[in-house]
């Protein structure tokens, strides 16, 4: 087979990867607008670091011939058997409108050198309806071809996680939707040429290509399984917040409701973040405005740093004039990654509150911190208000003698050690600690 992937990020590089290493025959290349990517990409060397064994079989496919990369779609696309793109969607922060312009512009692209007899798969998490509705005719309109009789078009979410990309293929199963009964049989043989699959009992049916039976199922399964753990983290946060009012250990409650089978409720904390979890029940929200528990899960988590900032404040009587120091500029711990952090609002709630603020993160250097307006913060320089929004791993030695001065620890995502910090109030979120009167 002859096999295009459009866009070598952090997903497209390890499939194009997976489907070269797949079988000798297949020859893959790669499509990138990034000259850089597509330089270190032809060296047999890996432009991001972190994918386990991405580096090993680049080495090994490149040199061999298997793998190439290009900036030009007429090296990639015409003649190909299948097109598998996965150029990242956005979504605008303050409306939380899905924003298409660099998958618009990758479409056009590729529809300029689209020749017969193609697949077309778009991999990239969208919303219900965008592959019918915006795909299917801007790659019709440009190529001039007809889908389903000239090329055929399906969807097919990736659901795995970076850092473990190549595992993850073979665990989940592979969702695929089609436009046609012709289109959905030719994306489930192509996908069970390129990938393989672990057996799982655990499973309502066998590991492998799933067919969900249109492109739209296969759009909503992965905005489905994602929205679900926002909603789930939006009750935990709910459920703590009461437990706070109550004097209630909410982690204690949840553990024991998880200790039976029927109980999955997630770990409630200052913020969720990350290029997922908070961007994909708003992708969702575009197309089903009805989605009321949706919304109001966004929102509760939305509101979970000013929850924070609000209860240090209600724990001192104000903020004013404090030196407060927030301690993770990572949406979570070990990854560096800033991509709808809570660092964001958390910094935004104290500075409106008149504190002098100040940001740690052990994996961003000063110059990397100030680069986004905050003041750097050095461990055993002077604060009085500590607050925890990653759970960076470093976070868990933490003591009371590395933060001097300070008058109260609040601990977003319950990674330190209360024993290192005695005689400091210590607040976590939904631990019902007492406040004053
Ligand atoms: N990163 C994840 O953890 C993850 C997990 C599951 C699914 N996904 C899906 O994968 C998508 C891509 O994510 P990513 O992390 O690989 O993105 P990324 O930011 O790592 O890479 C995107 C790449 O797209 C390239 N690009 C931009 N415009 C282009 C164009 N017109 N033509 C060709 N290439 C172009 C960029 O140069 C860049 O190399 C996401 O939007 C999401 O839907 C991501």
């Amino acid at each position: 087979m002859k096999i295009a992937v459009v866009a070598l990020g952090k997903i497209g590089l390890p499939l194009a990867v997976q489907f070269a290493d797949a079988d000798p025959s297949h020859e893959v290349v790669g499509v990138d607008v990034n000259p850089r990517v597509v330089e270190l990409v032809n060296a047999g060397t890996e432009p991001f670091p972190g994918e386990a064994h991405l580096a090993d079989k680049l080495a090994q496919l490149v040199p061999a011939g298997r793998l190439r990369a290009t900036t030009d779609y007429a090296e990639a696309i015409p003649g190909a058997d299948a097109v598998v793109l996965v150029v990242p969607l956005f979504v605008d922060e303050a409306t939380g409108a899905p924003d298409f312009g660099w998958m618009d512009e990758a479409t056009r692209s590729l529809a300029a050198h689209l020749t017969p007899g193609t697949l077309v798969s778009y991999e990239t998490t969208l919303p219900v309806g965008t592959t019918r509705t915006r795909w299917k005719p801007m790659l019709e309109q440009i190529s001039g071809l007809t889908e389903g009789a000239d090329f055929h078009l399906v969807f097919s979410p990736e659901r795995v996680l970076t850092g473990r990309v190549f595992a993850d293929l073979r665990r989940y199963p592979k969702l695929v939707g089609g436009l046609s009964e012709e289109g959905t049989r030719r994306a489930v043989e192509f996908y069970e040429a390129v990938l393989s699959f672990d057996d799982r009992d655990d499973l309502p049916r066998p590991n492998g290509v799933w067919d969900m039976g249109s492109a739209e199922a296969a759009e909503m399964a992965k905005l489905a399984e994602t929205t679900y753990r926002d909603v789930n983290i939006g009750l935990a946060n709910q459920f703590a917040r009461f437990a706070d009012t109550a004097g209630i250990d909410v982690h204690k409650v949840i553990e024991a409701c998880n200790s039976q089978p029927y109980s999955h409720i997630h770990t409630p904390g200052i913020a969720v973040g990350g290029h997922c979890i908070p961007v994909y029940p708003r992708l969702y929200l575009s197309t089903d405005a009805d989605a009321t528990v949706v919304r109001t899960a966004r929102e509760a988590n939305a509101a979970m740093p000013e929850y924070a900032v609000a209860r240090a404040e209600s724990l001192l009587g104000s903020l004013d004039g404090l030196r407060v120091v927030v301690l993770g500029a990572s949406y979570r711990g070990r990854v560096k990654e800033t991509a709808f952090s809570g660092v964001f609002a958390t910094v935004a709630a104290l500075r409106e509150r008149g504190a002098q603020v100040l940001v740690h993160d052990p994996m961003y250097t000063d110059a990397e911190l100030a680069g986004y307006g905050w003041e750097p913060y050095t461990l055993g320089d002077p604060v009085d208000v500590a607050i925890v929004q990653a759970d960076h791993p470093e976070y868990a030695t933490l003591a009371a003698t590395d933060l001097p001065g300070l008058r109260l620890l609040l601990d977003g995502r319950r990674v330190t050690d209360p024993a290192r910090f005695t005689g400091v109030p210590r607040l976590t979120i939904g631990g019902g600690e007492p406040l004053p009167a």
